[in-house]
């Protein structure tokens, strides 16, 4: 597709580990490339793109001028607030994340937090916080869709950027401001092992016989009857498989504040 047709994406990094690109590169409905040269046209990503150093910047500083009010927005990583901004630091001229991003959400169409950092805070704001990083929403003025997950998987990623490019609009939300198409459905309701659980057939610890026949994992700490995901219908990896098919409770990860409030992640 023409430049013209593909909808300008920056991307930006705050503070954390680079898990939810992962995710993105992933994707295959459709896949990166398709993404990439038909869809969206790839403005600013630290990790994909191919400048580097002062040319970095000036691709950044060059998207956020020539389409202010046009480009999507995501952000990957929650923003340090406490000190100014000054526990993180972008690029040669010193510029903090927070002052990055609230200048990036001024002339955004739309801005999407990517995994439960930008979202939520994520595992940087876990107590006692010292940085005092906070979610995307806490500091610009605008609406913020929140794809929480830590990842999330890159159908979320993807499908909430394409409902964007596709119908100009922002997606249906729910009380956190999730997309509802992907986080309006508990965990514990669409789990292959729900079946064990109301037969009240538990994993008592792991490696014992009821893991090896697929038990329900709620007493070695799954969180999947507190959390709205769609991990088991939707997976992660082309489909491949999530936490609870691979032997390990949910640990919540989509749910705000879940490094706190979820923890200890092997007891119930
Ligand atoms: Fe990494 Fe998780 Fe934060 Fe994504 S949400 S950047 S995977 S820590
Ligand atoms: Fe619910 Fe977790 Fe048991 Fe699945 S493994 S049925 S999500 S408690
Ligand atoms: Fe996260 Fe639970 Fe899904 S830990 S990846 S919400 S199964």
């Amino acid at each position: 597709a023409e430049l013209a047709d593909r909808v300008p994406l920056i991307w930006l990094h705050l503070a954390e580990c680079t898990g939810c690109s992962e995710s993105l590169v992933r994707a295959d409905t459709p896949n990166l490339d398709s993404l990439i040269f038909d869809h969206i046209s790839l403005e600013y990503h630290e990790t994909l793109m191919a400048a580097a150093g002062w040319q970095a910047e000036e691709n950044l500083e060059h998207a956020l001028k020539t389409y202010k009010g046009n480009y999507l927005l995501a952000v990957e990583g929650a923003v340090p607030t406490a000190n100014n901004g000054a526990f993180l630091t972008v690029g040669c001229k010193g510029h903090t994340g927070l002052e990055i991003v609230k200048e990036a959400a001024e002339g955004a169409a739309a801005i999407i937090s990517v995994g439960t950092c930008a979202s939520f805070g994520g595992v940087q704001a876990a107590a006692p916080n010292p940085t005092g990083a906070k979610g995307i929403y806490e500091v610009v003025d605008k609406a913020v869709v929140n794809l929480g997950g830590c990842p999330p998987s890159e159908k979320n990623i993807v499908g909430t950027l394409m409902y964007f490019i596709m119908f100009g609009r922002l997606p249906a939300l729910d009380m956190y401001n999730r997309p509802k198409w992907a986080y309006g459905a508990r965990v514990h309701d669409n789990c292959e092992r729900r079946g064990r659980f109301d037969s009240g057939e538990f994993v008592e610890q792991f490696g014992d016989e009821g893991a090896k026949q697929g038990y329900c994992l709620y007493k070695v700490g799954c969180k999947g009857p507190y959390t709205y995901n769609n991990c088991p219908t939707e997976r992660f990896n082309h489909h491949v498989s999530w936490p609870v098919l691979a032997g390990h409770g949910c640990m919540g990860c989509s749910e705000p504040n879940f490094w706190d409030d979820m923890a200890d992640f092997e007891k119930p």
